[in-house]
């Protein structure tokens, strides 16, 4: 500060001092009032931590996910291609990384995932000569992956998506023919939760999937639920992926299978919501990770905004959705949505890359949408 400066603040006086005082209090104050302070009665809000945080560490979007949510997921840093070394060896830099800004915020840390088929090398499940190892030495592997995992962060992450997607999209939703299905069978369920039970028991533990709240995947997974309970599987949770467009699944259909993954004693969660605004170029709002198609203009129709209606449109679905999740909040433990700001989207690159979408509650330059203000109109 310089001497002139000084002397402007001394002689201005008391009152001068008071209201800059205040200000900065009421600036404090908002500081720490975001989405997760408005719904501090009904559910936590999380959000995915990715790259932009992690190694690019953009401060704007680290400061503001410290404002607004107080639960935090990693995007991939936890998957085993990320994790794991092509040698067998272990890559804890970002994961690390990721948990210290938990603890640093005091947040609900969640990791993502024990075991997926997907971000994980075939090399995994195969031997030299390209045939599948056998269902021991498969186990012993996931033995391995699963307690050095949880036994590293125990206590620091309290809740593991511990096994993701294993539930097929084809007709009648069987299991997923994945490796760890082909080798261990469904037994690779119960083996992900079990080892993760015994390396931390304190944690929870959660199925995760994707449009588990629709019609035949949805049935597929309550009995698959059913099944791993009968087995004393040690499972806490369900998480619905919600991976949502803005024109469906209907909200009925989501409170309804919140509702019934509650009947199963289980913790509802909604993991990676984000509301998809551009055409649909299948008859799913979401498939496998895998899934690409080809780039054309007509389906990237908002690269140079989205029009006030579609906004409004998007704002609606927003609320009633957070409208029905608050009337069952005694069933739900946390809402994460997947990403802080449409600009760090993966639905940019999904299942098309290089589109402009809109799917989270802040836009390209980390300004409030505005469903986020009708989020919060709905707790005054
Ligand atoms: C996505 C990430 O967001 C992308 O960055 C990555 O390229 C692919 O995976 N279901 C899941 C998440 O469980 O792990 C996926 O995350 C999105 C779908």
């Amino acid at each position: 500060m310089t001497v002139s400066r000084r002397k402007f603040i001394a002689g201005a006086g008391a009152t001068f001092l008071i209201s800059q005082i205040k200000a900065n209090a009421f600036a404090e104050a908002l500081k720490h009032t975001g989405l997760k302070d408005y719904y501090a009665k009904d559910f936590k809000i999380g959000t995915a931590i990715g790259s932009d945080i992690l190694e690019k560490n953009d401060q704007q979007l680290s400061a503001l996910v410290a404002r607004e949510f107080n639960s935090i997921t990693p995007e991939n840093c936890l998957k085993w291609e990320s994790v794991r070394t092509a040698e067998e060896g272990w890559n804890f830099k970002d994961g690390d990384k990721f948990v210290e800004f938990g603890v640093k915020n005091a947040m609900y840390t969640v990791g993502h995932t024990l075991a997926w088929h997907s971000q994980i090398p075939d090399s995994v499940f195969k031997n030299d000569k390209g045939n599948y190892i056998s269902a021991e030495q498969l186990k012993k592997k996931m033995d391995h992956h699963i307690s050095t995992l949880v036994g590293r962060y125990k206590g620091k992450i309290m809740a593991w998506d511990a096994v993701n997607e294993a539930i097929d999209d084809g007709a009648g939703n069987p299991m997923r023919k994945s490796h760890y299905f082909n080798i261990l069978g469904e037994d690779f369920i119960s083996h992900a939760f079990n080892v993760a039970h015994e390396t931390d028991p304190d944690a929870h533990l959660i199925y995760n999937d994707y449009n588990i709240e629709q019609a035949g995947k949805h049935e597929a997974a309550i009995a698959l639920l059913k099944r791993l309970q009968k087995k004393e599987v040690p499972i806490n949770g369900v998480g619905i992926q919600a991976h949502l467009s803005i024109s469906g699944p209907s909200i009925e259909q989501i409170e309804k299978s919140i509702l019934n993954f509650a009947k199963l004693g289980l913790r509802v969660h909604l993991t990676e919501l984000d509301i998809d605004v551009l055409p649909q170029v299948w008859n799913l709002p979401i498939a496998e990770v895998s899934t690409r198609f080809e780039y054309t203009s007509a389906r990237d129709p908002y690269k140079n905004g989205l029009p006030k209606e579609i906004e409004d449109k998007l704002a609606k679905r927003w609320e009633s959705l957070f409208e029905m999740l608050i009337r069952n909040r005694a069933h739900i433990e946390r809402v994460t949505t997947w990403g802080v700001s449409d600009d760090v989207s993966w639905l940019n690159d999904f299942p098309i890359k290089g589109r402009t979408d809109y799917p989270l509650l802040f836009d390209r330059k980390r300004a409030p949408h505005d469903a986020y203000a009708r989020l919060i109109n709905l707790k005054k």
